[in-house]
């Protein structure tokens, strides 16, 4: 699996742990930023979330200091539906009811460990269909719709 991977320079930190972890099991592509200098967290996280909206990646990983305005502007990108998740219960419902395609991480407030934890539950739920599918119909419909 091929993910997309980003942050501003508050999520640098947890971004380069993350890398570590999900380099030994998914091919990575990371949007930046590359350094702790400050970085517009729009630029990066559309970036990324444009990779999986065009299916270029199958899913993003995006992190910045709260996750509020990655997770903001990610959602921009039709197609996108990003979750910001602080704990392994969101990031199960993220993706077994919404079938989020990018999961958003607030890098000042959680710590490298668990941070991994969020991440392996998010990447290993799978998306539970049925009358969620629905709801999520209703979303791509008004995308739809706005173009
Ligand atoms: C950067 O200082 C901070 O505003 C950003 O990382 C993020 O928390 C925005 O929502």
């Amino acid at each position: 699996m091929r993910l997309a991977i980003a942050s501003d320079h508050a999520g640098f930190e947890l971004k380069e742990t993350l890398k570590k972890y999900l380099q030994q099991t998914h091919e990575l592509v990371d949007f930046g930023t590359t350094k702790c200098e400050p970085t517009d967290y729009p630029i990066v996280s559309i970036k990324a979330a444009q990779s999986v909206a065009q299916k270029e990646c199958d899913l993003g990983v995006i992190i910045c200091g709260t996750g509020i305005g990655s997770c903001i502007a990610a959602n921009k990108v039709k197609g996108v539906r990003a979750a910001l998740c602080h704990s392994t219960d969101f990031a199960l419902m993220s993706r077994k009811h919404n079938n989020a395609n990018i999961i958003v991480l607030p890098g000042r407030f959680i710590a490298g460990h668990y941070a991994i934890e969020i991440l392996k539950k998010w990447l290993e739920t799978a998306f539970e269909g049925g009358r969620h599918q629905k709801r999520i119909d209703l979303i791509t419909e008004y995308e739809r719709q706005q173009s």
